[in-house]
């Protein structure tokens, strides 16, 4: 199909897309967004979804989803908050809650204006804080290592003395002699308490992004999967699992038995309280992020380091997602957005939940029909950091054009994401 026949395609999915956020106070589809819980509350932070043939957009919107509401767990229709806009748009980043609820940081990332696809920096680290009038600020850092500017695809933890680790990540603005991109060996330490920075290369570990990081009560980090990059990309073998010791800043590796486990690059993974990392979706092969990782979901126990595959019914199993996110609450396993493996580039709208002790999955139903919460909830306020304001949408006044104009674009619409998303875009790859 040649691509001017696009044009008035993307027109309608823009619109349709504009309507979903502006009229019926449900997030858009999106990928490659950071998720933190703050309380009960589950955020999510950035990522990008395409409007238009090849072309990428950031997205700078925040919304959360109560998780103190218990039918969010059965089959409702979850209640979503919007609250203030980010600085940026901001996509592969990573983000930590600090402990005891108070503020998130959100490290690195690729860039952008608010909701285009133009390469924007300003800070590598943004505070979001939910209880002080969510604002959002840049902080001084000390020794702040360049180095880590534009840094994405990597993933931080946060432990309990308030010291946050970064591992590796690619730089996405390539340096200014235009050589190619960066990848990083490095364990990048920052102390939340003085805002001081520190940077300790490994040499003995390969530079390595797109990987899960877990951090276990030992003050052991365990990265999982991604891909390694030394003369090229290469997925990191599942069997052998690297760990980072937060207290003598040891590297090593592991070699893990039992279940065999494929390639994961773009997955995500939680922590239950037993010690077992659940691990879920991702994709096989590091450049072709199209083929779904096998399995899909996948248990490391961590006390005896093996590998198993939970024996789960298929009913309500997630589409094969990549760069979603995954938070834990309570025996709850939750799971959102991110690319549907398979599909020529789908993105999925959907947040699922598993149960991981019964390993059930419950879909939550993010269809677009729920009306209220957000426009008595959201937030309106100057950002002061960035000189962005947000003033109070009118989005009571577009509920009732909406769902009927609605009805007649989802059509339209989920047609012409079928034909729009068969091509690839590799510039977010
Ligand atoms: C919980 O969610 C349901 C479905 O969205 C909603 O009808 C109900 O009002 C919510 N309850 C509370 C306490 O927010
Ligand atoms: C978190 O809260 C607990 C209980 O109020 C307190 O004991 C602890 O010192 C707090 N931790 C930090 C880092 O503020
Ligand atoms: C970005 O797009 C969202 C959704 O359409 C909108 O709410 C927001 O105001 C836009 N932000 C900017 C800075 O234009
Ligand atoms: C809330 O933010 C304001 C403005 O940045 C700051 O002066 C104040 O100390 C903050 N309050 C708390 C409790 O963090
Ligand atoms: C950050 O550092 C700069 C230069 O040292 C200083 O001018 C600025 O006031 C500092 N900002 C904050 C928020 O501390
Ligand atoms: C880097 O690439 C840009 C855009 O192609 C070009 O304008 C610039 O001169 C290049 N810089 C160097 C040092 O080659
Ligand atoms: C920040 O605090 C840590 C831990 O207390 C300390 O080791 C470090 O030297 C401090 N950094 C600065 C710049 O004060
Ligand atoms: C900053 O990070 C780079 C890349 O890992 C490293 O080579 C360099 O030593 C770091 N600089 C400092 C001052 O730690
Ligand atoms: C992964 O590592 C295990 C254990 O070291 C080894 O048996 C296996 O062949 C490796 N797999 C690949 C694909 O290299
Ligand atoms: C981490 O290193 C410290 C100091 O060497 C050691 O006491 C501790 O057992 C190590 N933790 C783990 C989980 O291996
Ligand atoms: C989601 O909710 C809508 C509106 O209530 C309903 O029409 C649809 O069948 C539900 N979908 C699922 C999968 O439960
Ligand atoms: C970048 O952030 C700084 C600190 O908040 C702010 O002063 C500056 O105006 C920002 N730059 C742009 C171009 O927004």
């Amino acid at each position: 199909m040649k691509p001017f026949r696009f044009i008035p395609f993307s027109f309608l999915l823009s619109s349709y897309l504009l309507f979903l956020v502006t009229c019926l106070n449900v997030p858009s589809l999106r990928s490659g967004q950071t998720s933190a819980l703050v309380g009960t509350k589950l955020y999510f932070f950035g990522g990008y979804l395409v409007t238009t043939y090849d072309t990428p957009i950031a997205i700078t919107d925040v919304w959360y989803l109560d998780l103190s509401n218990s039918s969010l767990f059965s089959t409702a229709i979850p209640t979503w908050y919007k609250d203030v806009e980010m600085p940026v748009g901001n996509v592969y980043a990573s983000c930590v809650s600090s402990i005891n609820n108070s503020d998130i940081f959100i490290f690195g990332g690729r860039q952008f204006l608010p909701n285009s696809s133009t390469v924007f920096f300003n800070s590598s680290v943004y505070r979001f804080d939910p209880n002080n009038n969510s604002i959002w600020s840049i902080t001084n850092i000390t020794r702040f290592n360049s180095t880590f500017i534009t840094r994405n695809k990597m993933q931080a933890v946060i432990d309990n003395t308030r010291r946050v680790f970064i591992f590796g990540g690619m730089n996405f603005i390539v340096n200014s002699d235009n050589s190619s991109k960066l990848y990083y060996n490095d364990m990048n330490i920052l102390d939340i308490n003085n805002m001081s920075w520190s940077t300790l290369v490994i040499p003995q570990a390969p530079p390595c992004y797109n990987y899960a990081a877990i951090l276990l009560p030992t003050g052991l980090i365990v990265y999982i999967g991604g891909t390694d990059y030394l003369s090229g990309v290469s997925p990191v073998n599942m069997s052998e699992i690297r760990t980072f010791n937060t207290t003598s800043f040891i590297w090593s590796n592991i070699s893990v038995n039992g279940s065999s486990i494929g390639s994961h690059i773009g997955h995500s993974a939680v922590l239950g309280q037993n010690g077992d990392i659940i691990i879920y979706g991702g994709s096989k092969y590091s450049l072709d992020l199209d083929t779904q990782a096998l399995p899909n979901l996948a248990v490391l126990n961590t006390n005896s380091w093996t590998w198993s595959i939970p024996d789960i019914s298929p009913k309500n199993t997630p589409q094969p997602l990549h760069f979603h996110s995954a938070v834990l609450y309570k025996n709850y396993m939750i799971v959102a957005f991110g690319r549907i493996a398979s599909t020529g580039d789908l993105f999925n709208k959907d947040v699922y939940v598993l149960d991981i002790q019964k390993f059930v999955w419950i879909t939550v139903n993010n269809t677009a029909t729920t009306t209220k919460g957000s426009s008595t909830s959201q937030k309106t306020q100057t950002n002061k950091a960035q000189g962005i304001s947000n003033s109070s949408s009118n989005n009571g006044l577009y509920i009732g054009i909406g769902v009927v104009s609605g009805i007649v674009l989802i059509g339209i619409a989920s047609f012409v994401i079928f034909l729009l998303f068969k091509r690839r875009h590799k510039s977010y790859n």
